[in-house]
């Protein structure tokens, strides 16, 4: 984080925040956590969000194939690995992960912090077939603090439910990092509309490249971008290309939720009509 002095005195922070989007090689742990290392080693940023599942890929045939490859938090391969670079680069980052925690086996996103904090985000609404292989999440939406500025976890298909969005809003988020396998064309449409409802920073981190089983093949669309709190679009990947973009931004843009003088999101809502 770095300060800026305003004309007036008052000084904002800013925050180097970035995603890398990349292709991972279908379980192979070690060296998609290998490419991950080298690419964030020496970078300066204070925020990196790396895409859903990105050490394992995303297609499994079975329960009991991903159940070879999911790991605990915060002992396993992967936090071990980001615990290492988070420390060392002084660097927080979200990367998403196949959580084994007892029986269960989760699509977790995990923000290690620079001190070395682990926090988790169990990805409430799973897609298509991962209903068959994974249990779904149990953890509240919560915000975590990097510094001072408060930062949500959501993971690829749960941009379809506003209310997730809504609830990491309310709880104070001023930044969503988006860890996310997308394959429908328009998801990176929808995030605009979820960071311009809420006004808060949205860190969409996806995958390129295609994964095939059997028949099933599934392309996945990069175009991973940074939106921010008035729905202007500050970066974007391209659809099929290696990119660790880090950009500058000051959170505190997200706190302030009036839309026009007289409309402030929060409080003109109409909780009294809203159906629960
Ligand atoms: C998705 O939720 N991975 C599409």
């Amino acid at each position: 984080m770095r300060c800026l002095a305003k004309g007036s005195g008052l000084e904002i922070k800013v925050m180097r925040i970035g995603f890398y989007q990349f292709t991972p090689i279908p379980k192979k742990v070690k060296l998609n956590l290998d490419r991950i290392k080298s690419a964030l080693s020496h970078i300066q940023a204070d925020l990196i969000v790396l895409p859903e599942l990105c050490a394992t890929g995303y297609l499994f045939t079975s329960r009991s194939e991903l159940s070879k490859y999911a790991e605990p938090v915060p002992d396993g391969p992967s936090c071990m690995t980001f615990l290492d670079l988070c420390r060392t680069y002084n660097l927080n980052i979200v990367f998403g992960m196949a959580e084994r925690n007892s029986n269960k086996i989760y699509n977790t996103a995990v923000l290690i912090t620079a001190e070395g904090k682990v926090h988790c985000y169990r990805k409430a609404h799973l897609f298509l077939n991962e209903k068959d292989r994974f249990d779904p999440g149990n953890t509240r939406f919560q915000v975590f603090q990097i510094n001072s500025t408060k930062v949500g976890m959501l993971i690829c298909f749960d941009y379809f439910f506003p209310e997730v969005a809504r609830s990491l809003a309310l709880a104070g988020a001023q930044i969503i990092c988006h860890p996310s396998n997308l394959v429908l064309d328009y998801a990176q449409k929808m995030t605009f509309t979820r960071a311009a409802e809420n006004r808060m920073f949205w860190i969409l981190a996806n995958r390129t490249g295609r994964e095939e089983s059997g028949a099933k093949t599934i392309i996945f669309t990069g175009r991973s971008q940074i939106v921010g709190p008035d729905g202007r679009l500050l970066y974007r990947a391209g659809s099929d290309t290696e990119e660790l973009p880090v950009i500058e931004i000051a959170p505190s843009d997200a706190l302030d939720k009036k839309v026009t003088p007289r409309n402030d999101l929060f409080s003109d809502r109409r909780t009294d009509l809203y159906q629960s």
